[in-house]
């Protein structure tokens, strides 16, 4: 895991001809604000659907585990609510497509800002099919986060400030973007989650 942290990310990009399997994938976006249900609604789409799924938060967490060189930063960031520099997320979701040998992808909590959705789009050159977002009021974001006991470092009160107010400055223009393309679907994620997902179940059944 650590070594792809010294390749460049020029290198992701190899011989035009070739062109590997999963950079002609289906890429799903998954937006929403922390604790906005996007890994539990991922999961349940993955038992129903093909796709395979990478949570970008999940990524950074494995790449801190993994004994990094960039493990100390990018747990700082996280413990701060910051956005980790794109292109050490976007190379770790490049690689995870790639060794994944398929070609359908929910990517979850990715992109979250402009510089996210543009190294994507020059390394990856993938364009997502849609980009579901699950809105949801920040009180009840709150509450669930609270309630996540997963053992995040950043599952406190006072980085869950940080996160929403980094979620409205940085990730609401994404949203907002994808919209003017026509191609945002937006939830109301403010549900129980079997409601949650009988409404997004619609959205990959067509
Ligand atoms: P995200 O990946 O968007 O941060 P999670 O899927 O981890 O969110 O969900 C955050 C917490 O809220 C988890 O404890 C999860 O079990 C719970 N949760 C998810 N969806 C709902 C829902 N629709 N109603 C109530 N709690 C939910
Ligand atoms: O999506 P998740 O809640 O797991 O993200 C946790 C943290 O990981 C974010 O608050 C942020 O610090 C980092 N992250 C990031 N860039 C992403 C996704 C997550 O920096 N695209
Ligand atoms: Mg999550």
């Amino acid at each position: 895991m650590a070594l792809i942290m010294e390749t460049p990310v020029d290198a992701l990009i190899k011989d035009e001809h070739e062109t590997p399997k999963w950079k002609k994938s289906t890429v799903v976006f998954v937006l929403g604000g922390p604790g906005s249900g996007k890994g539990t609604q991922c999961a349940n789409l993955v038992k129903h659907f093909s796709y395979t799924h990478f949570s970008a938060g999940d990524l950074l967490r494995a790449e801190i585990k993994s004994g990094s060189q960039f493990g100390a930063m990018i747990q700082s960031m996280i413990v701060d609510g910051r956005i980790v520099p794109s292109e050490i997320t976007v190379k770790l979701l490049c690689k995870a497509m790639e060794e994944s040998g398929d070609d359908k992808f929910l990517i979850d909590g990715f992109p979250r800002n402009e510089e996210n959705r543009i190294v994507f789009e020059n390394v990856a050159k993938i364009e997502p099919a849609f980009v579901l977002f699950f809105d949801c009021p920040e009180d009840e974001l709150e509450r669930r986060i609270m309630s996540r006991n997963q053992g995040r470092e950043d599952d406190n009160i006072e980085t869950i400030k940080k996160r929403f107010k980094v979620f409205v400055e940085s990730t609401l223009p994404i949203i907002s973007y994808y919209e003017s393309k026509g191609k945002l679907r937006k939830i109301n994620a403010a549900k129980p989650s079997e409601e949650v997902f009988e409404a997004v179940k619609v959205l990959f059944a067509s």
